[in-house]
């Protein structure tokens, strides 16, 4: 059986009406496809999607970083059975037109709930409730970071940088860690953990199985405190109703509470030595508290705690994996 190799992407608009889902018809097709094609030799899945769905569409978009699924199916081709896998990436339009490509006749903004019904692959219709629940995860944390962005305008006296650094990661990842603010690195670069104490983060989640990328990264204080200084509790307690809002868009299984003011503004807990290397639980997320990695920049030789406080974290998601065939987040 020949094996094909194809890359595209679901595009999704919001408006009033709801979420839809860009579909294309070609010329004596009943059923309609997603922007896709043949992945060329040398070319990574991301750049084949984004050719495929600017020679089709004619939409320029950026991939969502932290989501992929795939799709495979059998078909035949004059005669000979042909064993197809797509990998689909994800991406929003903004309101640019779209211009459907020669060798299509149609193309439809489908509420998302209708668009299995009228797609010709039915392998679809297992994948698109992992898809909706992932638009709608990144609608709302688009809408909780517009609206934290803008604390800094609504406070008087405000004594943190003005300049907001999302959290980053995988919207529907099993694992989160919560810093305690910002530091002049990520101040600039809007990012979180991007500095010294990121790299030693980067390092040991890759070491103890983890990855990076598989995580959810973020901080109690999502404002740079001028001269590294701690935040404050006003600080804490105004950026607080934020964390809450994050760790229910992501319900992650296992929370790493990095350092002392995360353990305190989330569990109430004032000491990391008599609470770290254990699982908590509390409101049916499991907690592990832990050293903050710029306290191992200082104290070098207690990386082993860190160290091994994260390799709990990734033998306990180990444990109790949940298979999914169809979804793979990258
Ligand atoms: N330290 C933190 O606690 N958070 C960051 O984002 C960076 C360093």
């Amino acid at each position: 059986m020949r094996s094909e190799y194809s890359a595209g992407a679901i595009i999704y608009r919001s408006d009033p009406s709801g979420i839809s889902l860009l579909l294309l018809k070609k010329e004596g097709r009943e059923a309609y496809d997603l922007p896709k094609g043949h992945v060329e030799r040398g070319e990574s899945e991301e750049a084949a999607a984004l050719r495929e769905i600017k020679e089709e569409t004619g939409l320029a978009v950026n991939l969502f970083p932290y989501f992929s699924t795939s799709i495979h199916y059998i078909f035949e081709d004059h005669k000979e059975r042909v064993s197809k896998h797509v990998r689909l990436f994800l991406a929003k339009s903004g309101d640019q037109k779209v211009r459907i490509s020669e060798e299509h006749i149609a193309y439809l903004w489908c509420p998302v709930n209708e668009a299995g019904e009228l797609l010709k692959h039915k392998e679809m219709l297992h994948i698109l409730p992992d898809i909706r629940d992932y638009i709608d995860r990144y609608e709302e944390m688009h809408t909780l970071n517009s609206e934290y962005s803008r604390l800094p305008g609504s406070i008087k006296g405000w004594s943190l940088s003005k300049t907001f650094v999302p959290g980053e990661g995988p919207l529907n990842a099993r694992i989160m860690l919560i810093g305690q603010a910002p530091g002049a690195n990520e101040d600039i670069q809007k990012r979180p953990f991007i500095g010294r104490s990121g790299a030693l983060l980067s390092k040991l989640l890759e070491e103890s199985g983890i990855g990076r990328e598989n995580a959810y990264i973020t901080s109690v204080v999502q404002f740079f405190p001028p001269k590294n200084r701690e935040p404050s509790k006003d600080e804490i307690a105004l950026c607080r109703p934020f964390i809450e809002r994050q760790l229910s868009i992501i319900k992650p299984e296992y929370v790493v509470l990095l350092g002392r003011v995360a353990a305190k503004a989330i569990l109430g807990k004032d000491s990391i030595s008599d609470n770290r290397g254990k699982i908590m639980e509390n409101n049916g997320i499991r907690y592990i508290i832990t050293l903050h990695p710029s306290a191992i920049l200082r104290f070098p030789k207690n990386e082993h705690m860190l160290k091994s406080d994260l390799e709990l974290a990734s033998r306990e998601l180990k444990k109790d994996k949940k298979e999914d065939a169809h979804t793979i987040s990258a």
